[in-house]
């Protein structure tokens, strides 16, 4: 099988087929309809008043469509999108140039905003507060700094770790919007979406199969279904059924929960070695070899909100749920023999 065919992270070779796929209105945009009516409230009367959007920050796990929706803001308001990562912005004078360069209504995006480091924060807080950077100029004696206006801009910042954000920079951001995991029916409309941008032929009752084993996730329903396009193409003349499907989804060991590797790995890891939980997260990163904080962001939450983990105070528990999904009978659990 292949190993990340359900991987939510973004893959090198997917990156311009993404932009294919990426809605560019928020009509378009499918699901998260509250934050979408929000948006859609503000954005209006941003644009009333001839004001930028206020500050906005994403938050939630990759692929839920936080880069999405920051594209969509920009043009929705008439600006252009500048793109950057907390990742890459290790020099606070990187930030400050950009800064100097936007125009009225831009959109500066910056992904995994709470890796910036904080010379490069500070930079942030005038600017978001009053559209104003000190720069610094000149060397020696003639040094000193000058207050440099900037037009009215959005800052758009996305995060999957919403706790990591320092408290002043969270609380100069106006509009904070938590990303759901999408149902599967949403997913339905995205794949159906998806495949007719591709022109993949695919069934009412097949695009909602592939929705349902997405794993909430528009970035793994859109992975999953050129992967079934292939094996359609091989094995039915690219006319992807129900049955197609299923045997496609087979063949890519996406199984009927839409578990990835690591997921199963997750979850018969505190089975078979923790006895069913309760078991500490630290513990539990390092026996399935994998950070903390990448066990919490990327993977608990779809267990977590799917039912097959519980998070308790004393650590992991598996579930019901999760022994039923592995046909594991509970006497496994020692606390309830
Ligand atoms: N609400 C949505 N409706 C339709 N497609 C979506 C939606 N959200 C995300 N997508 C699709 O999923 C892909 C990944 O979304 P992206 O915005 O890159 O996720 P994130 O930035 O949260 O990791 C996009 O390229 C787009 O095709
Ligand atoms: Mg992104």
């Amino acid at each position: 099988m292949d190993e990340r065919v359900l991987s939510n992270q973004l893959l090198d070779e997917e990156q311009s087929l993404e932009g294919n796929l990426r809605p560019q209105r928020l009509a378009d945009y499918i699901g998260q309809e509250s934050m979408k009516k929000s948006l859609r409230v503000c954005m209006d009367a941003a644009t009333r008043r001839g004001e930028a959007l206020d500050h906005a920050i994403f938050y939630g796990p990759p692929g839920l469509g936080k880069t999405t929706i920051a594209h969509i803001i920009a043009k929705e308001m008439g600006g252009t999108i500048r793109s950057t990562s907390g990742l890459v912005l290790t020099h606070a004078g990187d930030l400050a140039a950009i800064l100097a360069n936007l125009q009225p209504q831009d959109v500066l995006f910056i992904d995994e905003i709470h890796r910036l480091p904080p010379s490069a924060e500070e930079v942030l807080y005038p600017a978001m507060e009053d559209y104003q950077i000190d720069l610094v100029i000149g060397q020696g004696p003639s040094l000193r700094t000058m207050k440099l206006d900037l037009p009215p801009f959005t800052l758009i910042g996305a995060t999957t770790r919403a706790g990591a954000l320092t408290s002043p920079l969270r609380e100069r951001f106006g509009l904070v919007y938590r990303l759901d995991f999408y149902l599967p029916e949403e997913l339905q409309v995205i794949i159906s979406r998806s495949a007719r941008l591709l022109g993949i032929r695919i069934d009412e009752d097949a695009a909602a199969e592939v929705g349902r084993r997405a794993r909430g996730t528009p970035r793994i329903a859109n992975r999953l279904i050129k992967r079934v396009r292939d094996f359609a193409e091989v094995k039915a003349q690219g006319h992807v059924t129900h049955a197609v499907a299923q045997e496609a989804l087979q063949w890519l060991g996406v199984d009927q929960a839409g578990f990835d590797e690591m997921d199963r790995k997750i979850l018969l890891t505190i089975i078979e070695k923790f006895k069913g939980g309760p078991v500490g997260v630290e513990a539990l990163a390092a026996a399935v070899h994998e950070e903390k904080t990448t066990l919490e962001d990327v993977y608990e939450p779809f267990l977590l909100q799917t039912g097959y983990l519980d998070r308790t105070a004393r650590g992991r528990q598996i579930t019901a749920k999760a022994l039923q999904h592995f046909q594991i009978s509970s006497p496994l659990f020692p606390q309830e023999q």
